[in-house]
């Protein structure tokens, strides 16, 4: 039985709380700050250019705006936590942004697979983050959370569109093909002690393991029995 988390209400608070429950909220905020600004940049921003209609240019405009938006306000949570500000920004910090931004975005049926799938992964990122202990973390990413299931809404939306057509269906199962595999990633190693100082803090509250289990089976869902197209094998409980 995991006993109850200290509930810690402000930044303010924090400080005096012991250090390694501090350098858990650092880690999250800043990995969060960092792969925001870094998928805004490499995904959602370029996305608005490869978007077919007007329409789809204005809800990408839209989901641009709101991952450089989470960025933000992962970046001031931070700094009012007192992280420097070039610790989180990719590229001025020696922390790397996720693999899962290796992808080299070139069509629009990708980035509606990159927001229908990847987007899933953030979800479940962030319905762990809702019941964190840390208060100003958890009303964050109360906040982020409806954002970030309209992201992953506009990737099904428009993935659905697209698999009316033989040459669509085609192609976005050969995006899903080539970008599924990248996904799972997302969720760190097994027995990672990162996971396992979050969760001791209450900052989490699943394994990356269960996480990826259930990613794996949530993408799935998405993927065959509502596309019917078919989700690449991958070892769900390997990084
Ligand atoms: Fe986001
Ligand atoms: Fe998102």
């Amino acid at each position: 039985m995991s006993q109850p988390h200290t509930i810690v209400q402000t930044c303010d608070e924090l400080r005096h709380q012991p250090e390694e429950f501090q350098e858990a909220c650092r880690k999250l905020v800043v990995s969060h700050a960092i792969n925001e600004l870094h998928g805004a940049r490499v995904f959602d921003e370029p996305a608005v250019a490869l978007a077919p209609t007007p329409y789809a240019k204005w809800l990408c405009c839209r989901v641009a705006m709101e991952e450089y938006g989470h960025h933000v306000r992962f970046f001031e949570l931070g700094r009012e936590m007192g992280v420097p500000a070039e610790a989180m920004i990719p590229g001025a910090t020696e922390k790397p942004p996720l693999s899962i931004f290796d992808f080299k975005l070139k069509t629009w049926e990708e980035f509606c697979v990159i927001k229908m799938l990847g987007d899933l992964g953030e979800i479940l990122q962030v319905e762990d983050l809702v019941q964190a202990s840390f208060i100003p973390l958890r009303n964050l990413a109360r906040m982020t959370m409806p954002e970030e299931r309209f992201h992953a809404a506009f990737g099904e939306d428009f993935c659905t569109e697209l698999v009316a057509t033989p040459e669509g269906r085609a192609r976005v199962q050969d995006a899903i093909n080539r970008i599924f595999p990248t996904l799972p990633a997302f969720f760190g190693r097994p027995k990672s002690k990162n996971n396992a100082m979050y969760r001791k803090w209450g900052l989490k509250v699943r394994t990356n393991e269960e996480m990826r289990l259930d990613y794996v089976e949530r993408a799935r869902r998405v993927v065959e029995d509502k596309l019917h197209l078919k989700l690449p094998k991958v070892d769900a409980l390997a990084a």
